[in-house]
């Protein structure tokens, strides 16, 4: 099985192997959840995905697209090139697409390990994708993250020798949901990018009030930046992401894609243009995730479940005084959560659903 499924299916699959979720509970919709979801069916914390997507525009968009699905529209492609070049105040020379941001990073993967050396990265993070450099020959090198569940920026400067190829930075980190403060970061990036290539994977930014690095990137040879509709959008299983990256940096990177920004179908290029647009379901999602967020953290801690403050639609939290079997509660109430990530301190994460879903959830622990 590639990386890839294994990503999608991580933690059921591992709760799967210690008998903890059936097979039958794997977090993926069926089929005829799809065609006809039905309010009791399963409540899935598992993935970031955000509840409330597609917006209407972006699926009106999209069901009208399928009618234009035979042909291959590459003016399309570049329309949504040029609104998020705009969005990002960047030209179209400094975006690459992808069949989502994991593509992306399997990209950047590569184009780091063209040369031998080594990849710096948090531990704990999200990285699924290093497989590919790993594979690719650059050997991994962990940084752990502070006591506070942030990324420790100077030691992950420290770590920099004459083999670095690649230092991935995900802001907000998942699983943690914590956030660089944005003055460490110009100056790591201004100070790691003189010296080899880093990734910031912005998969969560919209989130929260801290701006993009995007601008950085026409002057930056050495900055890539990660982006995704996945999550503030509702796009996740439209599969669309993109980098944002030096024109010179992006045309590099486009010879590791078979057909330049090609793998992004149409209805999903019509769906992403379509969310840019939608302002509305953009602030609407972020005003319904920080208050599910809110009551959830207010919740979990008086269950004696300490979290991590969030910047993101996920909350990580320690399990170490929590007294009965986590897992095995969210079973019996048809709740997918993920996994343990660190076993020091028990810690694991859970999306933030809608209301009633975190309602359900917290009633679930009780
Ligand atoms: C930090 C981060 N980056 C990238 C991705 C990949 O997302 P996608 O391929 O759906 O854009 C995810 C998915 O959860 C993520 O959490």
């Amino acid at each position: 099985m590639s990386n890839r499924r294994n990503w999608l299916k991580q933690t059921s699959l591992g709760l799967v192997g210690l008998g903890i979720i059936p097979l039958e509970s794997f977090a993926m919709p069926t089929k005829q959840d799809i065609l006809e979801p039905k309010e009791d069916s399963l409540i899935r914390l598992k993935s970031n995905e955000n509840p409330y997507g597609p917006s209407a525009l972006a699926k009106n968009a999209m069901s009208t697209s399928i009618k234009v699905s035979n042909r291959y529209n590459w003016e399309l492609l570049e329309e949504l090139i040029r609104e998020i070049a705009q969005k990002h105040a960047v030209t179209d020379q400094n975006i690459l697409l992808g069949a989502g941001s994991s593509e992306i990073l399997n990209v950047v993967a590569l184009y780091a390990s063209k040369k031998t050396g080594n990849l710096i990265i948090a531990d704990t993070t999200f990285d699924y994708w290093t497989i590919t450099a790993e594979n690719a020959g650059l050997k991994k090198i962990t940084i752990p993250l502070t006591a506070d569940k942030k990324h420790d920026l100077s030691a992950m400067l420290n770590a920099i020798d004459s083999d670095t190829r690649l230092i991935y930075i995900c802001n907000p980190n998942n699983p943690t949901g914590t956030i660089c403060a944005n003055e460490a970061l110009l100056h790591f990036i201004k100070e790691a990018t003189k010296r080899t290539k880093v990734l910031v994977d912005e998969a969560y930014l919209d989130y929260t009030d801290q701006p993009s690095l995007a601008n950085l990137v026409t002057e930056n040879k050495n900055l890539i930046i990660a982006k995704t509709f996945s999550k503030i959008y509702g796009l996740a299983g439209s599969r669309i992401g993109y980098a944002l990256a030096h024109s010179e940096t992006i045309e590099e990177m486009n010879q590791l894609q078979f057909a330049t920004n090609g793998s992004v179908s149409v209805v999903s290029a019509s769906g992403a243009l379509a969310s840019l647009k939608d302002h509305k379901f953009v602030a609407e999602t972020i005003s319904l995730n920080t208050a599910a967020r809110k009551y959830t953290i207010e919740q979990l801690e008086q269950l004696q479940i300490r979290c991590i403050p969030s910047h993101t639609n996920f909350v990580y939290f320690s399990l170490e005084n929590y007294n009965k079997d986590f897992f095995e509660q969210l079973k019996k109430n048809r709740i997918i959560g993920t996994k343990i990530y660190e076993e020091k301190g028990k810690w694991s994460r859970i999306t933030i659903g809608t209301m009633k879903e975190m309602q359900q959830f917290i009633k679930a622990l009780e």
